[in-house]
């Protein structure tokens, strides 16, 4: 078992720092045509729309945003019918945007650092927060729901993504309650008669948190909900569900909220990794009923954002994450475009072993090289799996910008890599099945992947059972689109 504080070495780049950077560059434009520049074929049988969300603007009327993750969400829709495929990217028109863009200036301070011009007194005791809605993009109960995890959804037209306006799915959300941005779909609830299920969270943070668990039903109706209460502030992005239990990783940090109060950085820059304090799992019962056996195990310290899986074998769960030594930290004075990989930490892939009945915790890496964006068989989430697929680094030790598309075989350890070196760099891969594919690495991978060298962005589609050979095709966009979050597969 390799251990969490082992250092990376440090290599030679497959990049060019300045290539990466300009994946940087804010789009401000909305297109929609039918893509036309592919190399390869569109397997006949892909039909529906890659949905996709992420930060569009780098800047706001020329002045800089401070992070990524303070950019307005922008919806990209890439559509494939019968080996075809069309473009749309719209912004969601949160009161926000539409605010700033008329302005032409920044009103609002960033989670991340954003701050308003006019120095630390123009800041001082502004505690709004805007509703970037850039995180995540939905079909859900007949809606497309922009999602992003500290406020309420916005719901977009799935045709034309236009913004409909903020959503609270049918009275389910109270007036300031949040929905997270990365909801689990169960492929079959026991709490829903073994239809779908998707289930999701919130997080109000405090001296205590409370953890809201959702779950609803195919047309959007809820099954349950149920608040739970854990000691001390937590900062939960995502999370992992079994069909008996959801899973959240507590992160050990703590928050000092005062330079945010006093106008000189932004929350999210106020919480602090304590690499000597263990981080907790906390694991709670989807059925509200034994809302009472809810567990905590303590682990050795790290930080994650994001899970693959997670799947129970008796008492015992397993779940597999993308860890950090530590959290990568935001500095104030800091320009992300200067980011020097080499000197930071890798996301890498372990699994840990919770047992409920002892509360020991085991865990192993499974996989060093540098990743994040896990995407599985959507059948698959919750139960055991074999194949997973993840963003990675060309290289294999060390950090670096994601530039491919790992498979790894969980069963045999066989791993596939293609890579978009040195110019090309990747996004999240989503998972596509084959319609009725006779095995779980069956379908496809698709994948933006921004190409430095026309600074345009391609949309790259591989085959999931032979990710070495390469994209079977690849779709050349007519602009960029700035590195993005997540996104999801919907038949329409
Ligand atoms: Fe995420």
């Amino acid at each position: 078992m390799q251990n969490l504080t082992s250092k990376p070495s440090k290599t030679e780049r497959p990049y060019d720092p300045e290539d990466w950077k300009r994946g940087y560059g804010s789009q401000p434009n909305e297109y929609d045509y039918a893509i036309a520049d592919i190399d390869g074929t569109i397997p006949p049988d892909l039909e529906g729309t890659l949905f996709r969300n992420g930060p569009g603007l780098l800047d706001i009327g020329g002045l800089p945003i401070h992070h990524p993750f303070d950019g307005d969400g922008m919806i990209s829709a890439i559509a494939f019918r019968d080996g075809r495929a069309h473009y749309r990217n719209r912004y969601v028109r949160t009161p926000g945007y539409l605010e700033e863009q008329k302005a032409q200036t920044i009103r609002y301070r960033g989670v991340f650092g954003t701050q308003k011009p006019g120095g630390w007194l123009a800041n001082a005791f502004d505690l709004r927060t805007k509703n970037i809605a850039n995180t995540q993009v939905i079909y859900w109960g007949g809606k497309l729901l922009a999602l992003w995890e500290a406020a309420q959804p916005h719901r977009l037209d799935p045709e034309t993504l236009e913004t409909l306006g903020i959503d609270d799915l049918g009275g389910i959300l109270e007036p300031g309650e949040a929905f997270a941005a990365h909801p689990r779909i169960d492929p079959r609830s026991q709490f829903n008669g073994g239809e779908p299920s998707l289930v999701n969270f919130a997080i109000k943070p405090g001296l205590s948190t409370t953890i809201t668990i959702y779950e609803l039903a195919p047309d959007g109706g809820l099954v349950h909900k149920h608040d739970h209460s854990v000691p001390g502030f937590a900062f939960i992005h995502d999370f992992a569900i079994t069909p008996n239990y959801c899973i959240f990783l507590q992160n050990p940090v703590r928050f000092n909220p005062l330079p945010y109060l006093f106008g000189l950085c932004g929350a999210g820059q106020c919480i602090n990794f304590q690499p000597n304090e263990p981080t907790r799992a906390i694991v709670i019962p989807r059925d509200p009923k034994r809302r009472s056996h809810k567990k905590v195990l303590e682990i050795e310290s790290g930080f994650v954002f994001h899970h693959v899986n997670a799947f129970e074998t008796g008492d015992e769960i397993y779940l597999d994450s993308i860890c950090y030594e530590s959290l990568p930290g935001v500095d104030p004075q800091a320009n992300f475009r200067d980011t020097d990989f080499t000197v930071l930490e890798p996301g890498q892939l372990w699994r840990f072993n919770l047992n409920l009945t002892t509360g020991e915790v085991k865990r192993q890496m499974v996989e060093s090289r540098c990743c994040e964006f896990p995407t599985i068989h959507p059948d698959r989430m919750g139960r055991s799996y074999r194949y997973l697929y993840l963003g990675a680094a060309h290289q294999p030790e060390g950090n670096a910008p994601l530039q491919g598309v790992l498979k790894v075989d969980l069963e045999t350890g066989d791993r596939q890599l293609w890579s978009a070196a040195p110019r090309g760099f990747a996004g999240e891969p989503v998972f596509v099945p084959r319609p009725d594919g006779n095995s779980e690495d069956d379908g496809w991978v698709l994948m933006l992947v921004y190409n430095s060298e026309t600074h345009q962005s391609d949309v790259v589609i591989l085959d999931g059972k032979d990710v070495n050979q390469g994209p079977v095709a690849r779709l050349h966009l007519k602009h960029h689109i700035p590195y993005g979050l997540h996104g999801t597969f919907a038949k329409l």
